[in-house]
Order: structure tokens, then C-alpha cells, then sequence
């Protein structure tokens, strides 16, 4: 099966081209010239005209939570779900986490993973491991998580009794990665000291979704930064931030690696453009907005830009963790730290970040970057994954930059009762998506299948040598 996608502006992150991208079975087999391949005798069965649109290699989203367990309920999207509505948004990969839960084994845990994610993927997908019970058996089997191609271990600062590991723990884990080439991914915020702030704020009858934000400071997630930063420093791990959020957490990170430390950092749209004042939305409306860490002052957000401008910010994923506002965030009516922690958000990275281009603020390279390139290299997936080149699979979205859309629950994919973009209008649209030469979606019709998505075993992070 031959698939040419004609004229259209083929985008990488050093730049543009105008050319044909002529797709064979599963992988993209050449980049010509526009017209080139018309006097070959190259007989193709089926062909886009993508003249006036961009040709990108399909989005990864590094960061989503499928079907995850989260104080006694579940995040609302399975992978069929999740990886449907990624797919009508350009992402084509998702790396999605395995949650370790304290006494297991992390090998049985990504068997878990692997079962419930087989045969109901739309994309491709990958795996990271949370570490929630560091102890000598856990630390062994990374070894084994690696040989499998999950290279990417998160820990959290946060969520003490729960997922939390000490500086201790940190340490151990960080010890093994540097030894063995993993990275550490890090949820970076002080949550011991975090529980003192909500432990007064429930006591002085502060219970509303606001104070999900108000009892972690910016502050706490810099202080959990930069001690991160300092552990990895001294046991020589590469370190991942996820989900950064904060002007002071950037500063640590900006710091860190102009002193030419391994230290790497991602973004999510949310924090580019939803802020603090969102939680106090009325009639418990903000607690659609509850996530760790919190949504910010805006005065954060031209920070965050510069990051993603100067590669202080490598990567923007979602942090894709949808809980519904019936039956799900109400379960914290009256007492905001039973809200369950997460935000929809894997069908609109790409067009919300798009509006970065369209307002000045990052280039088209650069939103190919951080959309698909660097979340390549960064896990280990470059180049099967993130560049339209010979040999690559052929992940394709046609994204027509002048269309114009409305973000709302009435017409998103994804399993979730409410939009947390709604009424956003978005200049640009995702036109065709090919999964590895499948048409998956095309002019607003889907064509993808559960099943089609297959586990990518992912290298070590490609930075590091
Ligand atoms: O609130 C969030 N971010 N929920 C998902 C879990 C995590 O910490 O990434
Ligand atoms: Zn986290
Ligand atoms: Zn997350």
C-alpha cells in the first residue's frame, strides 16, 4: 500500500520544505522534490493534496495516564479511548506510566501495563515506570524494565504515604539509573511540607477547590527542584521534570544545565495558558482544574514561553489525566484533597500549542520540536519516531494551519463530561493523521482501529551521548 501526500510544507524541527512525502506499507520512503516522483512511474494507491498545509511527523505525547488509579476511582479514559482521541488530535505515540503500587513488583506492574493497553491502542505506545516502593528488589528489577524498553523511572516528592519516596529513596533510585543509563523522571514538588498547608487550611474550614492551589506554592515545587537537581548532581543520573509549572522550578532548571548538568524539563498546555483563577470557578467548578501541580499566577506564563524558547523547556506533553466533574471530581465537594489530581488535555497539545506559533511566541520548528522531535530523542524513539525521513514510520499529520475550531466536550473525543479549554476557539486543525501508513483520521472521519497501536521497547534517552 502507497501513499503520497503531495505539496504540502514538510516541517522538522530545523525547519521547512516544500515537498512530496511518498509512504510505503508502514514507514515513509522518500521526501522529493514536489513532482518529482511523477515521471518514475511510482504507481500509489491513495494521495492527499496537501498544498497549504503542514506536513509534520506525528505528535508524542510523553505524559498521559490512562485508566490510572487515583484515590479509589480511575482516570476516565482507557488506552482504546485515550489513544482514539490522541489520534484525532496528531498524536500518534503516547508514553504512558505504569503505577507501581507499594508492595509489588515492577515487573509485575508492566505486566499489568501491557495488559491492559494490548490490542486496544489506536497509536503506538510506551511505557514509563513510577517507582512508588524503592527497596533491593525493585532496584534490581530497573535493570530489567530497561531490557524491556522502559528506560524512564518517575518518583515523586509529592503525595506522602502514597507515591512519595524520601531523598533516600531518591538517592538509591538515582544511584541505579546513572549505573545502568535509565532517567529519572521527577514529579517535583515538597509534599511533606505541603501536607502542613493543607492539614491548616482544612482546619481553618478552607475546604474549596481554590485551595488546592493555594496550599502548593510555586515555591515548594523550586525547593523540590532544585533538591532534585542536587541529587542528581551528586549520584550523576539524568533527570526529567515533569509537568513544570512554575517560574521558580525553570529557574533551577535553567541553572542546571547551563552549568551543563543532564537536567531536563517539559511543560504542559495547561500552564501555558489556564491559571490559578480557574480553581475558583463557581459552584465547585474549579475542581476540574485540580491538578498537581496547580495550575499558577499568569504571571508565570511568559516564563514558561521563554523556556520552551531557549530548550530550558524540552518537551510539552499533557499530563493527560481525565477525571469526569459528575461522580469523579465530586467526590471532593466539601473537602478540595479528595478531588481526584488530574486534567484532560491528549486531543489538544498540538493545536494549543499551535497557538504559540500563531501569537509570535515559538516558531514552527520549535512546535514541531517539542511537540514530536525531542519527546523522540528524549525516550529513546529517534528516528523510527518524531521526523518525516526515509526509513522513519510513517506517523504523518496534515495539519491545516488556517482552519479554525472550537474546543468543547460537546465534540472532543476523549472520555470526559467536560472540556477544560471550552469555548476556546484555536486557529488551526488536525486534516489527515497516518499511523505508521494507516489512515487513522481524515477530514473529521476516523478511520483508526483498537488494535492497530503496537508497545514501542524505547532505547536510552538519546541526549546523553
Ligand atoms: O494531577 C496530576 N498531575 N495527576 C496525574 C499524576 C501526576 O502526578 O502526574
Ligand atoms: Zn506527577
Ligand atoms: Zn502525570
Amino acid at each position: 500500500m502507497r501513499t503520497l501526500i503531495r505539496g504540502g510544507t514538510v516541517l522538522s524541527s530545523t525547519g521547512a520544505v516544500t515537498a512530496d512525502v511518498l509512504v510505503d506499507g508502514e514507514t515513509i520512503a522518500a521526501v522529493t522534490a514536489p513532482g518529482m516522483l511523477a515521471g518514475q512511474n511510482v504507481e500509489v494507491d491513495t494521495e492527499f493534496d496537501a498544498t497549504g498545509k503542514y506536513v509534520m511527523p506525528g505528535g508524542i505525547d510523553a505524559h498521559t495516564h490512562m485508566e490510572m488509579p487515583f484515590g479509589g476511582t480511575f482516570s476516565a479514559d482507557t488506552f482504546e479511548t485515550g489513544t482514539r482521541a490522541a489520534a484525532w488530535g496528531g498524536t500518534t505515540t503516547i508514553i504512558d506510566f505504569a503505577v507501581q503500587p507499594k508492595g509489588s513488583s515492577l515487573l509485575s506492574t508492566l505486566d499489568n501495563w501491557h495488559e491492559k493497553a494490548d490490542g486496544d491502542c489506536a497509536v503506538d505506545y510506551g511505557f514509563h515506570m513510577i517507582v512508588s516502593d524503592v527497596n533491593d528488589a525493585t532496584l534490581k528489577e530497573m535493570e530489567s524494565c530497561v531490557a524491556a524498553g522502559v528506560s524512564s523511572f518517575k518518583m515523586f516528592m509529592a503525595y506522602p504515604g502514597v507515591f512519595y519516596s524520601t531523598d533516600g529513596e531518591i538517592l538509591r533510585a538515582m544511584n541505579k539509573a546513572a549505573d545502568i543509563g535509565g532517567t529519572i523522571a521527577m514529579h517535583a514538588e515538597n509534599g511533606i511540607a505541603i501536607d502542613e498547608l493543607v492539614a491548616r487550611a482544612l482546619a481553618e474550614g478552607r475546604s474549596e477547590p481554590y485551595q488546592h492551589g493555594v496550599t502548593r506554592p510555586p515555591e515548594l515545587e523550586g525547593e523540590a527542584t532544585s533538591r532534585a537537581i542536587t541529587l542528581a548532581k551528586v549520584t550523576g543520573s539524568p533527570l526529567y521534570i515533569v509537568h513544570l509549572s512554575a517560574a521558580q522550578a525553570l529557574s533551577a532548571v535553567a541553572e542546571a544545565r547551563d552549568e551543563g548538568q543532564n537536567v531536563f524539563a517539559e511543560t504542559c498546555p495547561q500552564y501555558l495558558y489556564l491559571s490559578i483563577e480557574d480553581l475558583g470557578k463557581p459552584d465547585f467548578g474549579g475542581a476540574k482544574y485540580v491538578a498537581s501541580p496547580p495550575l499558577r499566577e499568569k504571571h508565570h506564563q511568559p516564563d514558561l514561553w521563554r523556556g520552551l524558547r531557549t530548550n530550558d523547556l524540552s518537551v510539552v506533553s499533557t499530563d493527560h489525566c481525565p477525571f469526569c466533574f459528575k461522580d469523579q471530581k465530586e467526590l471532593g465537594r466539601g473537602d478540595f484533597t479528595k478531588i481526584p489530581n488530574g486534567m484532560p488535555g491528549v486531543e489538544h497539545r498540538i493545536d494549543l500549542l499551535h497557538q504559540g506559533v500563531v501569537a509570535g511566541e515559538i516558531s514552527l520548528a520549535r512546535w514541531v520540536e517539542a511537540c514530536s522531535t525531542t519527546p523522540a530523542r528524549m525516550f529513546g524513539l529517534y528516528p523510527r519516531k518524531g521526523v518525516i525521513a526515509p526509513g522513519a514510520d510513517a506517523d504523518i499529520v496534515v495539519y491545516d494551519p488556517a482552519a479554525e475550531q472550537t474546543i468543547s466536550a460537546e465534540t472532543h473525543h476523549m472520555n470526559v463530561d467536560y472540556s477544560a479549554y471550552e469555548g476556546m476557539t484555536v486557529t488551526g486543525r488536525c486534516e489527515t493523521v497516518l499511523s505508521r501508513g494507516s489512515v487513522v483520521v481524515d477530514r473529521g472521519t476516523y478511520h483508526g482501529r483498537a488494535g492497530h497501536g503496537r508497545f514501542l521497547e524505547r532505547d536510552l534517552c538519546q541526549y546523553l551521548n
